[in-house]
């Protein structure tokens, strides 16, 4: 007897469980997120439909066809993080927080795209025709061959597909289309990944490079796109601060090139621009001289970027010393403040620490270690670094200078830049390679601080 069965699962992540509660794997990393009841009686076989019978055959005989075949997006900077453009039926998900900027770039994208590639379908579940040709205007004419429709049915846009017959299709958002055969309601996970593996199956099957808008919520009550990483062939995360016009869009996992490659845009007036020289762009601002400021060269996948990062070490006023950070991670500087005491003598326990990553930019890597130490160190002892000094280095809690990959790049980059002088862990220099800068290994935290700061 085949009963519906009633299944909780968690809108976050996707674990399913018989019982209500919260989730056991979410309320591990700190969010608690409530299982919601899901019927999927009727779930199963739908995304099914549609899929050849396959034969296997020997790998070497097997003849590429049109897949691989890239054209250009015709922004360098996000044809860098693809992997070198657009792959033919290829499935990207571009996730971010709401208003940072996505439906902008998939439209700039798209009238480029129309020009050059072919008819560009652009779904949109969640702004009317007339908001998305406000918007398209702005941006300048657009071409003939980008059509538009507000449909949230994907049964609807399968249609469509079928009539337009375009090269690339645009849904914004994933959250926003459903399929009417499921009960669940659209944004719920089992909505996603069923709409997901049918867009999947439109995108291979024909041959349409397909993206997909994933909003990213805090503590979502909506699915998260994270359960769609799986299923996609690329997944890029377009970030930013709020306040900045900076925004980064960057590779998480790439299956036509590699991932942790940036690109880097400006939003402004006319949508976004993109950033050729983004080290330039963060060092615009940098006050000469200042104590507690030092630049970092620090890598993002194969691109170099310098970035400055600002330290203010003032006397605490009472109970215990505040830590603030932005733009980098907040335990690490912590651990990096509690070297410097340790290992150089800095009484920084009876100290407030602030560090920002000026521009609104963001440091994740351990090479920027040495960089957060001098910045804290320079700051304390209100004394300024020169002013054309790179720092690269991790720093262990021992106190020494780690060796970083990449060094060439790095110090090239500052190089073109007018940076003449650079700070690198000793390890690094075994290589008796020429160095465009002049060079100073430091083995210890210590040794830089003494030999930076005169300390
Ligand atoms: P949007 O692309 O709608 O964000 P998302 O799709 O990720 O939710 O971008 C919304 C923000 O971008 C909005 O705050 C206004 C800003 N914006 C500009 O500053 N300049 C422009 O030319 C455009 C089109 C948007
Ligand atoms: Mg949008």
């Amino acid at each position: 007897m085949a009963r519906e069965r009633s299944t909780y699962r968690c809108q976050e992540c996707g674990l399913a469980a018989a019982k209500p509660g919260t989730c056991p794997d979410c309320a591990r990393v700190g969010t608690y997120v409530q299982l919601v009841e899901e019927r999927v009686a009727l779930a199963r076989g739908v995304a099914r439909a549609g899929v050849t019978s396959s034969r296997p055959q020997p790998i070497r005989e097997i003849s590429v066809g049109d897949g691989g075949h890239r054209v250009s997006s015709g922004m360098a900077e996000l044809d860098r993080v693809l992997g070198g453009g657009v792959v033919t039926g290829s499935l990207v998900l571009i996730g971010g927080d709401p208003g940072i900027g996505k439906s902008t770039l998939l439209l700039q994208v798209s009238r480029m795209l129309a020009e050059r590639a072919g008819p560009v379908l652009y779904v949109s579940g969640e702004e009317s025709a007339g908001q998305v040709k406000l918007r398209a205007d702005r941006l300048g004419p657009s071409p003939v061959d980008l059509y538009f429709v507000a449909e949230t049915d994907l049964q609807a846009v399968e249609a469509h597909v079928a009539a337009i017959q375009p090269r690339i299709l645009i849904v914004d958002s994933i959250q926003t289309v459903y399929l009417p055969g499921l009960e669940s309601a659209p944004g719920s996970v089992s909505q996603v990944r069923e709409c997901g593996a049918r867009l999947m199956t439109l995108a291979k099957g024909q041959g349409i490079a397909t993206f997909l808008v994933g909003h990213v919520t805090k503590e979502g009550a909506i699915a998260g796109p994270r359960v769609l990483e799986h299923l996609v062939d690329t997944v890029l995360y377009f970030e930013g601060e709020q306040h900045h016009a900076y925004r980064v869009l960057r590779g998480v996992k790439n299956r036509f090139g590699s991932t942790n490659e940036i690109g880097v845009f400006e939003m402004g007036e006319r949508g976004l621009t993109e950033v050729r020289n983004p080290s330039g762009f963060f060092l615009a601002e940098r006050p000469k001289g200042a104590a507690g400021s030092v630049v970092v060269a620090s890598l993002e996948g194969t691109r170099p970027l310098l970035v400055e990062i600002q330290a203010l070490v003032a006397p605490a006023g009472f109970g215990t010393p505040r830590r603030t950070v932005l733009g980098a991670d907040y335990n690490r500087v912590c651990l990096l403040l509690a070297v410097l005491e340790k290992r150089v003598g800095f009484p920084l326990q009876s100290q407030d620490a602030f560090v920002n990553v000026a521009g609104g930019a963001r440091v994740a890597e351990p090479a920027a270690d040495l960089g957060l130490v001098l910045a804290a160190a320079s700051s304390y002892l209100d004394r300024p670094l020169r002013g054309d000094l790179v720092v690269v280095g991790e720093v262990g809690l021992a106190g020494e200078v780690r060796a970083v990959t990449g060094l060439e790049t790095r110090l090239k980059e500052a190089a073109a830049l007018g940076f003449t002088a650079a700070v690198v862990p000793q390890s690094s220099l075994t290589d008796r390679g020429s160095h465009p800068l002049d060079v100073q290994g430091v083995g210890s935290v210590d040794e830089a601080v003494k030999v930076l700061l005169g300390s």
